[in-house]
């Protein structure tokens, strides 16, 4: 169903009640944080995990200024990733977002930040641990 504003319902659910809006410590060994823009409009996303010694993301937090579309995309790639494995979360494509919140062609790129953000997430944390078991423990 569309609204009178043109966003589908799940949109407007999603930018209104927005899941796991918040900020992680950037600094915390388990935290993996990514963020991204979008060339086009100027709009940026920040998401970011946590994982547990078992490789799953436990946790998940975003920020995003910009559109309903990408508030929207990242609320829900949050929820989706949730419980996920690294390597799973690292999978999730932006067709999907687009498809499960109804997103119209233009507003493709808005559920494309969300992928990149999972994406930037995921190889923070990886790039991170990387450091870490080499030895060196100076946050960059
Ligand atoms: Fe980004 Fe719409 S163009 S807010
Ligand atoms: Fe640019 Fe939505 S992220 S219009």
């Amino acid at each position: 169903q569309i609204s009178k504003r043109g966003y589908h319902e799940k949109v407007i659910d999603h930018y209104e009640n927005p899941r796991n809006v918040g900020n992680m410590n950037k600094l915390d060994p388990n935290v993996g944080t990514g963020l991204v823009g979008a060339p086009a409009c100027g709009d940026v996303m920040k998401l970011q995990i946590m994982v547990g010694e078992d490789g799953i993301i436990n946790d998940v937090k975003f920020k995003t200024f910009g559109c309903g579309s990408a508030i929207a995309s990242s609320s829900y790639m949050t929820e989706r990733v949730k419980g996920m494995s690294l390597e799973q979360a690292g999978q999730v494509k932006n067709t999907e977002i687009a498809k499960e919140l109804c997103l119209p062609p233009v507003k493709l790129h808005c559920s494309l930040l969300a992928e990149d953000a999972i994406k930037s997430a995921i190889k923070d944390y990886q790039s991170k641990r990387a450091r870490l078991s080499a030895g060196t423990t100076q946050p960059t």
